[in-house]
């Protein structure tokens, strides 16, 4: 089948990949000229493990190209996939459409024949209508059907999870369309995945949904984790022993700094615009986002609170900016609060992150960017893991604790064991886990306790 896929970003560039590693004829359109560029000269503009194999081979096998001219790809395809952005608009926390219905209208003027209009973007209900009436509005001829088709795949494992997904959902009643749905997606049928046919405005909504749904469980066991702190328990083995039931499952019950990234946050938020606006108010995901929202800038004072005399002129060194680990995307991730919120009570803050600090930049003043997790911390006196990638878990502690400046440790994201960092010397805190001993400073002042501290790790055991 020819494919055509309006917007290249994670998405469409991912899924348009994928789709030509079927063995359909993909080729994939953006507006962003350079974007467009740089994957012709064959660079990959997103960081995405597996990716840039995946494109070479399916360029390389003529399955795949890339353009800026959307008419030729769209009069040629059997099916366009609509991928564009729908960030939140500015002010009121809306989906905006607005990329989406002008590709809506560059489509219309350019197809022919039958030809499904697909949209993977995460869109509100009711928004397939509103494509529909926009190239009908201009090409009342046109034999065409408006499919909605969201996308589950997770930024990092996204090729995984395209090509093994937990189910694909087609929102369309026209049986030509759900026909040409079912060739695309066929090869997927070796992996047993179900395609879930539904409407078209049921389909949108099981996005938000979906999404809403786990923005809620992280909300839920991060409250979870604030009350272990109070109550001397550990949120990691609430989570297993809850997560063993097979009703609530294991997943999304990580308790860490707030959700973040290119879509809960503003998914959510889009949903409960939605509810208002039909007035079918749907409280819990406002006290989700409120939640949330307060908790970035709390873990700042986590921070704080291990120095008594406040963060003023401390260095704080961030390891991890990403909203999560194997991605570049910074969009809301809980870094770009917490280290705000750090700043504000008059921190220095050095970062280190594997892939995001050049998006980084472009967000966040006065932050020293460092070439390594040990240049970062070198000098620091405090220590934030701010995100769980692979080659934070397992630092050389002993060099980490020596070149600080004072061994304070806030882990955002529980990969280390709170007994494990006191016997190194650290003064540890997690979110929801019992520590085993914290800052004291009784008489002592906080240097000379984590002098101390350092000496103690450093003595042998006797
Ligand atoms: N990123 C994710 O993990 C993810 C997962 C599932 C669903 N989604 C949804 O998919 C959609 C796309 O998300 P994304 O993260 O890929 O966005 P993105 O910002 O990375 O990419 C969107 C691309 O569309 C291009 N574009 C905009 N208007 C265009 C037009 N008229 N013609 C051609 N190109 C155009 C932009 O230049 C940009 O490159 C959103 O609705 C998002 O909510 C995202």
């Amino acid at each position: 089948m020819r494919v055509a896929m309006v917007g290249t970003g994670y998405v469409g560039l991912v899924s348009g990949a994928c789709i030509a590693d079927f063995g359909h004829d993909v080729v994939c359109i953006d507006k962003d000229a350079a974007r467009i560029r740089a994957l012709e000269f064959g660079e990959i503009p997103i960081y995405e493990p597996g990716l840039p194999d995946l494109v070479s081979a399916n360029v390389r096998e003529s399955r795949l190209s890339f353009t800026t001219e959307l008419p030729e790809p769209v009069r040629a395809a059997d099916v366009v996939f609509i991928a564009v952005g729908t960030p939140s608009r500015r002010g009121d926390g809306h989906a905006d459409l607005s990329y989406v219905y002008e590709a809506a209208r560059e489509i219309a003027a350019a197809i022919a024949g039958f030809t499904v209009v697909a949209t993977k973007s995460t869109v509100p209900v009711g928004t397939g209508d509103e494509v529909e009436r926009i190239i009908r509005a201009a090409r009342p001829e046109a034999d065409v059907v408006v499919v909605a088709n969201p996308e589950f795949l997770r930024e990092g494992a996204a090729i995984h999870d395209f090509k093994h997904p937990d189910r694909i959902v087609i929102g369309t009643e026209d049986e030509r369309a759900r026909t040409v749905m079912a060739d695309i997606y066929r090869p997927l049928s070796l992996n047993q995945a179900p395609v879930f046919y539904t409407t078209r405005r049921t389909a949108e909504l099981i996005k938000y949904a979906g999404n809403a749904f786990l923005a809620t469980k992280i909300t839920f066991i991060n409250e979870i984790a604030d009350l272990c702190e109070k109550v001397g328990a550990d949120v990691q083995e609430v989570a297993r022993g809850i997560g063993l039931d097979n009703r609530i499952g294991a997943k999304f019950l990580h308790a860490g700094p707030g959700f973040g990234g290119s879509c809960f946050p503003k998914d959510v938020r889009a949903l409960i615009k939605t509810a208002q606006d039909k007035e079918a108010h749907l409280r819990i995901l406002e006290a989700v986002v409120a939640v949330n929202d307060a908790r970035k800038r709390a873990m700042a004072r986590k921070v704080s609170a291990m120095f008594p005399g406040g963060l003023r002129d401390r260095t704080v060194a961030v390891l991890g900016l990403t909203f999560k680990p194997n991605t570049d995307d910074m969009r809301e991730a809980p870094a770009l609060s917490l280290i705000t919120a750090l700043q504000d009570m008059g921190a220095r803050v050095r970062a280190f992150d594997p892939a995001g600090m050049k998006q980084a930049e472009a967000l966040l003043n006065d932050v020293s960017y460092c070439e390594n997790a040990y240049h970062c911390v070198d000098g620091a006196d405090a220590l934030v893991i701010a995100t769980e990638w692979e080659q934070f878990r397992a630092l050389d502690l002993e060099r980490i604790r020596d070149l600080m400046a004072c061994p304070v440790v806030v882990d955002l994201r529980n990969i280390y064991r709170p007994e494990e960092m006191h016997l190194k010397g650290f003064a540890y805190v997690c979110v929801g886990r019992p520590v085993t001993a914290q800052i004291s400073t009784g008489d002592e002042t906080l240097e000379r306790f984590l002098q101390l501290a350092k000496v103690r790790a450093k003595a042998p055991t006797l």
